[in-house]
Protein backbone atom coordinates (compact mmCIF):
# COMPACT_ATOMS: atom_id res chain seq x y z
CA UNK A 1 0.00 0.00 0.00
CA UNK A 2 1.85 3.11 -1.14
CA UNK A 3 2.02 5.61 2.01
CA UNK A 4 -0.64 8.74 1.50
CA UNK A 5 2.06 10.70 3.45
CA UNK A 6 4.60 10.25 0.77
CA UNK A 7 2.21 10.39 -2.82
CA UNK A 8 1.61 14.09 -1.65
CA UNK A 9 4.50 15.04 -0.65
CA UNK A 10 6.06 18.16 -2.47
CA UNK A 11 8.63 16.68 -5.18
CA UNK A 12 12.07 18.48 -5.69
CA UNK A 13 12.07 21.18 -8.70
CA UNK A 14 14.48 18.45 -10.69
CA UNK A 15 11.88 15.98 -9.93
CA UNK A 16 8.87 17.74 -10.86
CA UNK A 17 10.86 18.53 -14.63
CA UNK A 18 11.43 14.64 -15.07
CA UNK A 19 7.75 14.20 -14.27
CA UNK A 20 6.41 16.26 -16.71
CA UNK A 21 5.61 14.56 -20.14
CA UNK A 22 8.09 15.23 -23.18
CA UNK A 23 5.98 16.99 -25.00
CA UNK A 24 4.22 19.36 -22.35
CA UNK A 25 4.17 23.56 -22.82
CA UNK A 26 6.12 23.82 -19.67
CA UNK A 27 8.78 21.37 -20.05
CA UNK A 28 8.97 22.94 -23.61
CA UNK A 29 9.54 26.42 -22.35
CA UNK A 30 11.69 25.53 -19.65
CA UNK A 31 14.12 23.95 -21.75
CA UNK A 32 14.15 27.07 -24.26
CA UNK A 33 14.76 29.37 -22.07
CA UNK A 34 17.33 27.45 -20.30
CA UNK A 35 18.89 26.88 -23.60
CA UNK A 36 18.52 31.09 -24.59
CA UNK A 37 20.81 31.62 -20.79
CA UNK A 38 23.57 29.27 -21.88
CA UNK A 39 23.76 30.66 -25.26
CA UNK A 40 23.54 34.14 -23.94
CA UNK A 41 26.57 33.49 -21.32
CA UNK A 42 28.83 31.61 -24.16
CA UNK A 43 27.94 34.74 -26.97
CA UNK A 44 28.18 37.40 -24.26
CA UNK A 45 31.61 35.59 -22.71
CA UNK A 46 33.24 35.19 -26.03
CA UNK A 47 32.05 38.63 -27.06
CA UNK A 48 34.14 40.18 -23.65
CA UNK A 49 36.99 37.89 -24.23
CA UNK A 50 37.50 38.76 -27.85
CA UNK A 51 37.48 42.37 -27.15
CA UNK A 52 40.87 43.35 -26.93
CA UNK A 53 41.42 41.58 -29.76
CA UNK A 54 38.88 43.27 -31.41
CA UNK A 55 40.51 46.58 -30.59
CA UNK A 56 44.06 45.59 -31.61
CA UNK A 57 42.38 44.23 -34.84
CA UNK A 58 40.21 47.68 -35.29
CA UNK A 59 43.44 50.07 -34.48
CA UNK A 60 45.68 47.81 -37.16
CA UNK A 61 42.79 48.30 -40.12
CA UNK A 62 43.12 52.28 -39.42
CA UNK A 63 46.33 52.40 -39.45
CA UNK A 64 46.70 49.92 -42.96
CA UNK A 65 43.79 52.52 -44.56
CA UNK A 66 46.21 55.53 -43.31
CA UNK A 67 49.39 53.54 -45.26
CA UNK A 68 46.71 52.98 -47.99
CA UNK A 69 45.37 56.47 -48.71
CA UNK A 70 49.11 58.00 -47.80
CA UNK A 71 50.59 55.57 -51.03
CA UNK A 72 52.73 53.93 -48.36
CA UNK A 73 51.03 50.25 -48.28
CA UNK A 74 52.67 47.39 -50.46
CA UNK A 75 51.24 43.65 -49.44
CA UNK A 76 52.73 41.84 -46.69
CA UNK A 77 54.32 45.27 -45.39
CA UNK A 78 54.94 45.41 -41.69
CA UNK A 79 52.08 48.03 -40.76
CA UNK A 80 53.48 48.91 -37.57
CA UNK A 81 56.79 49.39 -39.20
CA UNK A 82 55.71 51.08 -42.00
CA UNK A 83 53.22 53.11 -39.82
CA UNK A 84 56.16 55.07 -37.47
CA UNK A 85 56.64 56.93 -40.71
CA UNK A 86 54.05 59.25 -40.23
CA UNK A 87 53.83 62.04 -37.34
CA UNK A 88 50.49 62.09 -35.21
CA UNK A 89 49.39 65.28 -34.31
CA UNK A 90 46.54 66.64 -32.82
CA UNK A 91 44.36 69.56 -34.24
CA UNK A 92 42.24 72.28 -32.09
CA UNK A 93 39.63 72.14 -35.25
CA UNK A 94 38.07 75.63 -34.42
CA UNK A 95 41.54 77.11 -33.87
CA UNK A 96 43.20 75.40 -36.80
CA UNK A 97 46.63 74.92 -34.42
CA UNK A 98 48.49 72.03 -33.70
CA UNK A 99 47.19 71.03 -29.89
CA UNK A 100 48.90 69.35 -27.10
CA UNK A 101 46.03 68.70 -24.77
CA UNK A 102 46.25 65.09 -25.33
CA UNK A 103 48.30 62.40 -26.19
CA UNK A 104 48.16 61.44 -30.34
CA UNK A 105 48.88 57.88 -29.42
CA UNK A 106 45.81 57.33 -27.33
CA UNK A 107 43.74 59.71 -28.26
CA UNK A 108 40.63 58.40 -29.78
CA UNK A 109 38.26 60.85 -31.64
CA UNK A 110 35.34 58.99 -32.19
CA UNK A 111 34.86 58.64 -28.40
CA UNK A 112 35.70 62.08 -27.99
CA UNK A 113 33.09 63.24 -30.58
CA UNK A 114 30.58 61.68 -28.43
CA UNK A 115 31.52 63.40 -24.73
CA UNK A 116 29.98 66.66 -24.57
CA UNK A 117 33.31 68.17 -22.56
CA UNK A 118 35.29 67.31 -25.57
CA UNK A 119 33.13 68.26 -28.31
CA UNK A 120 30.68 70.65 -29.47
CA UNK A 121 27.02 69.82 -30.70
CA UNK A 122 26.26 71.26 -34.68
CA UNK A 123 24.03 73.54 -35.56
CA UNK A 124 24.68 73.93 -39.03
CA UNK A 125 25.17 70.36 -39.53
CA UNK A 126 25.35 68.80 -43.68
CA UNK A 127 27.59 65.83 -43.20
CA UNK A 128 24.53 64.84 -40.41
CA UNK A 129 27.35 63.95 -37.56
CA UNK A 130 25.32 65.82 -35.01
CA UNK A 131 28.81 66.29 -32.69
CA UNK A 132 32.24 67.07 -33.56
CA UNK A 133 35.46 66.56 -31.54
CA UNK A 134 36.81 69.82 -30.64
CA UNK A 135 40.26 67.76 -31.37
CA UNK A 136 41.16 65.93 -34.42
CA UNK A 137 43.83 63.24 -35.20
CA UNK A 138 45.98 64.01 -38.00
CA UNK A 139 48.78 62.59 -39.98
CA UNK A 140 51.73 64.43 -41.42
CA UNK A 141 54.23 62.47 -43.35
CA UNK A 142 57.48 64.61 -44.16
CA UNK A 143 60.13 63.91 -46.69
CA UNK A 144 64.23 63.65 -46.34
CA UNK A 145 64.23 67.54 -45.44
CA UNK A 146 61.96 67.32 -42.92
CA UNK A 147 59.08 69.31 -44.87
CA UNK A 148 55.74 68.28 -44.91
CA UNK A 149 55.11 66.23 -48.11
CA UNK A 150 51.50 64.91 -47.62
CA UNK A 151 48.65 65.81 -44.86
CA UNK A 152 46.36 62.71 -43.94
CA UNK A 153 42.96 63.86 -42.07
CA UNK A 154 40.19 62.05 -40.78
CA UNK A 155 36.60 62.59 -42.23
CA UNK A 156 33.24 61.19 -41.72
CA UNK A 157 29.55 62.22 -42.19
CA UNK A 158 26.19 60.09 -43.09
CA UNK A 159 26.00 58.43 -46.41
CA UNK A 160 22.50 56.29 -46.54
CA UNK A 161 22.36 53.84 -43.66
CA UNK A 162 25.65 54.86 -42.28
CA UNK A 163 28.31 56.88 -41.15
CA UNK A 164 31.09 56.60 -43.37
CA UNK A 165 34.66 57.17 -41.73
CA UNK A 166 37.73 57.58 -44.06
CA UNK A 167 40.59 59.70 -44.90
CA UNK A 168 41.35 62.23 -47.45
CA UNK A 169 45.34 62.58 -48.42
CA UNK A 170 46.46 66.04 -49.04
CA UNK A 171 49.31 66.62 -51.25
CA UNK A 172 52.16 69.20 -49.63
CA UNK A 173 50.14 72.58 -50.51
CA UNK A 174 46.99 71.50 -48.68
CA UNK A 175 45.10 71.53 -52.07
CA UNK A 176 45.85 68.95 -54.41
CA UNK A 177 44.21 65.36 -53.14
CA UNK A 178 46.73 62.51 -52.95
CA UNK A 179 43.67 60.04 -52.55
CA UNK A 180 40.35 59.24 -50.52
CA UNK A 181 38.80 56.24 -48.87
CA UNK A 182 36.94 54.99 -46.58
CA UNK A 183 37.62 52.04 -43.55
CA UNK A 184 34.43 51.81 -42.20
CA UNK A 185 30.92 52.11 -43.47
CA UNK A 186 27.53 50.08 -43.59
CA UNK A 187 26.69 51.23 -47.23
CA UNK A 188 24.92 48.64 -49.56
CA UNK A 189 26.97 46.44 -51.27
CA UNK A 190 27.53 47.05 -54.73
CA UNK A 191 25.66 50.16 -54.58
CA UNK A 192 26.73 52.71 -52.11
CA UNK A 193 29.58 50.34 -50.78
CA UNK A 194 30.59 51.37 -54.51
CA UNK A 195 32.58 53.99 -52.08
CA UNK A 196 35.71 51.21 -51.91
CA UNK A 197 35.63 50.57 -55.67
CA UNK A 198 39.35 51.28 -56.49
CA UNK A 199 37.96 52.57 -59.91
CA UNK A 200 35.80 55.02 -58.10
CA UNK A 201 38.48 55.74 -55.94
CA UNK A 202 41.13 56.72 -58.86
CA UNK A 203 39.18 59.77 -59.37
CA UNK A 204 40.36 61.25 -56.51
CA UNK A 205 43.84 61.62 -56.79
CA UNK A 206 44.86 65.08 -59.06
CA UNK A 207 41.69 66.44 -58.16
CA UNK A 208 42.54 70.39 -56.29
CA UNK A 209 40.30 71.09 -52.87
CA UNK A 210 39.93 74.57 -52.92
CA UNK A 211 39.09 76.99 -55.76
CA UNK A 212 41.40 80.17 -56.33
CA UNK A 213 39.41 82.48 -54.12
CA UNK A 214 39.68 79.69 -51.42
CA UNK A 215 36.18 78.42 -51.68
CA UNK A 216 35.42 74.48 -51.51
CA UNK A 217 35.31 73.16 -55.23
CA UNK A 218 35.74 69.70 -55.06
CA UNK A 219 32.26 67.96 -55.56
CA UNK A 220 30.82 64.29 -56.48
CA UNK A 221 27.90 64.85 -58.28
CA UNK A 222 25.95 63.27 -61.27
CA UNK A 223 26.85 66.27 -63.60
CA UNK A 224 29.65 68.81 -63.28
CA UNK A 225 27.93 71.94 -62.01
CA UNK A 226 28.22 75.19 -63.64
CA UNK A 227 30.93 77.27 -63.51
CA UNK A 228 32.85 74.32 -62.08
CA UNK A 229 36.20 72.88 -63.92
CA UNK A 230 35.40 69.19 -63.98
CA UNK A 231 39.03 67.73 -64.97
CA UNK A 232 40.04 69.61 -61.23
CA UNK A 233 37.23 69.99 -58.93
CA UNK A 234 34.78 66.92 -59.91
CA UNK A 235 33.88 63.28 -59.08
CA UNK A 236 31.02 61.71 -60.29
CA UNK A 237 28.74 60.07 -58.46
CA UNK A 238 28.23 56.69 -58.11
CA UNK A 239 25.34 55.13 -60.27
CA UNK A 240 22.84 53.76 -58.30
CA UNK A 241 24.17 55.34 -55.61
CA UNK A 242 23.13 59.10 -55.55
CA UNK A 243 22.35 59.42 -51.59
CA UNK A 244 25.53 57.93 -50.87
CA UNK A 245 27.34 60.21 -53.00
CA UNK A 246 25.66 63.16 -51.80
CA UNK A 247 26.68 62.10 -48.53
CA UNK A 248 30.42 62.32 -49.48
CA UNK A 249 29.71 64.93 -51.03
CA UNK A 250 28.63 66.55 -48.17
CA UNK A 251 31.05 65.41 -45.69
CA UNK A 252 34.28 65.95 -48.15
CA UNK A 253 32.92 70.12 -48.07
CA UNK A 254 32.11 70.08 -44.35
CA UNK A 255 35.45 68.78 -43.25
CA UNK A 256 37.43 71.00 -46.08
CA UNK A 257 35.70 73.61 -45.36
CA UNK A 258 35.25 76.66 -42.27
CA UNK A 259 33.91 73.87 -40.01
CA UNK A 260 36.30 71.27 -40.50
CA UNK A 261 40.15 71.86 -41.62
CA UNK A 262 40.54 74.84 -43.64
CA UNK A 263 41.82 77.16 -41.02
CA UNK A 264 44.18 74.39 -40.24
CA UNK A 265 45.33 73.85 -43.75
CA UNK A 266 45.83 78.23 -44.18
CA UNK A 267 47.77 77.89 -40.99
CA UNK A 268 49.82 75.33 -42.20
CA UNK A 269 50.10 77.34 -45.31
CA UNK A 270 51.27 80.21 -43.48
CA UNK A 271 53.73 78.60 -41.10
CA UNK A 272 50.97 79.22 -37.91
CA UNK A 273 49.61 76.06 -37.47
C1 LIG B 1 17.94 47.47 -50.81
C2 LIG B 1 18.41 48.80 -51.33
C3 LIG B 1 19.64 49.26 -50.94
C4 LIG B 1 20.10 50.52 -51.38
N1 LIG B 1 21.30 50.97 -50.98
C5 LIG B 1 21.72 52.19 -51.39
C6 LIG B 1 22.97 52.71 -50.95
O1 LIG B 1 23.75 52.09 -50.22
N2 LIG B 1 23.30 53.97 -51.37
C7 LIG B 1 22.49 54.71 -52.19
O2 LIG B 1 22.83 55.85 -52.51
N3 LIG B 1 21.32 54.21 -52.63
C8 LIG B 1 20.92 52.98 -52.27
N4 LIG B 1 19.74 52.48 -52.70
C9 LIG B 1 19.03 53.21 -53.77
C10 LIG B 1 18.34 54.43 -53.24
O3 LIG B 1 17.17 54.03 -52.63
C11 LIG B 1 18.06 55.38 -54.41
O4 LIG B 1 17.21 54.74 -55.30
C12 LIG B 1 19.32 55.74 -55.13
O5 LIG B 1 20.19 56.36 -54.25
C13 LIG B 1 19.04 56.66 -56.28
O6 LIG B 1 20.21 56.66 -57.06
P1 LIG B 1 20.17 56.96 -58.63
O7 LIG B 1 19.54 58.31 -58.76
O8 LIG B 1 21.62 56.94 -59.07
O9 LIG B 1 19.38 55.85 -59.23
C14 LIG B 1 19.29 51.26 -52.27
C15 LIG B 1 18.03 50.78 -52.66
C16 LIG B 1 17.60 49.56 -52.20
C17 LIG B 1 16.25 49.07 -52.63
Amino acid sequence: MPNAENTTAPKGLWARFNAMPLDSAPRTITVAVALCLVCSMIVSGAAVMLKPQQEINKTLDKKTNILKVAGLYTDGVDVEKAFSAFEPRLVDVAAGKFSNAADPETYDQQAAAKDPARSIALVNDPASIKRQAKLASVYLLRDDADQIERIILPIHGYGLWSTLYGFIALNADGNEIYGLRFYSHGETPGLGAEVDNPKWMAQWPGKLVYGEDGSVDIGVDKAVPAGIDGSKYHIDAIAGATLTSRGVDNLVKFWMGDQGFKTFLDNLKKGEA
